[in-house]
């Protein structure tokens, strides 16, 4: 099976999720990405079920609105029963690289409010130390040189991200060359740097469920 086809069927597998457990009328939270925009497809056949969506980017609300599924500002909501999202990585203990699209401040707020985050992923994504794939931080534009040293401290080599600005008018800067022992811990220290708005590691808000794709067929994996 290709990758294609494997997110395929994770996407599919999310959407009989949220068929079978999703309250009628409820709220759905929506991430962002490739695996993400099969998933928003496949709940055509379950549209009329949903109350609306949030949206954790532009591209994901307009997906969603071309759908014909009502989005919702997140502020107008106080809890998610679902959100589904896909990774550029997750590890046994289900914290996750995300950002590789960029959208991870608008991620982690929606995750934050959701009751369960299942991740979406190809078996590709599933890795035994997060690390290997790019950790993307999202930084306020002045402070770019000044939390790239910090960064750089920490033990990475940071790249700001070409040509890229993101849905909150920030810049991203890619850390390379990290092996990340303790997710927890480097996600805390980086969020404590001054111009950095957020980063790509989800490791305090986990995901609760895997749907993995893989050649034989669709694992689910259950945070312990
Ligand atoms: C976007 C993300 C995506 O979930 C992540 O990059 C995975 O993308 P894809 O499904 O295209 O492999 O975090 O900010």
């Amino acid at each position: 099976m290709t990758q294609d086809e494997l997110k395929q069927a994770v996407a599919e597998a999310a959407a009989d999720h949220v068929a079978r457990h999703l309250p009628e009328g409820g709220m759905l939270g929506v991430g962002t990405g490739s695996t993400a925009n099969l998933f928003i497809d496949a709940l055509a056949p379950i549209k009329s079920r949903l109350g609306g969506a949030v949206a954790s980017s532009e591209a994901t609300r307009l997906r969603l609105e071309r759908q014909g599924i009502p989005v919702l500002d997140l502020n107008a909501v106080d809890r998610l029963p679902i959100y589904v999202d896909g990774a550029d990585e997750i590890d046994p203990g289900m914290n996750m690289i995300k950002g590789g699209g960029g959208a991870l401040t608008r991620e982690k707020i929606v995750a934050a409010v959701s009751d369960t985050f299942i991740c979406i992923a190809d078996a590709s994504k599933l890795v035994p130390v997060l690390g290997r794939f790019p950790l993307p931080v999202e930084v306020i534009p002045m402070a770019v040189r000044q939390v790239s040293r910090a960064l750089a401290a920490l033990g990475g080599t940071p790249r700001v991200r070409e040509g890229f600005v993101t849905d909150n008018g920030n810049l991203i800067i890619d850390v390379h060359g990290l092996a990340i022992a303790d997710p927890v811990g480097l996600e805390t220290a980086i969020n404590q740097i001054v111009g950095v708005v957020t980063n790509g590691l989800f490791a305090i808000r986990g995901a609760d469920i895997l749907l993995l794709g893989t050649p034989e067929g669709v694992r689910i994996r259950v945070r312990e």
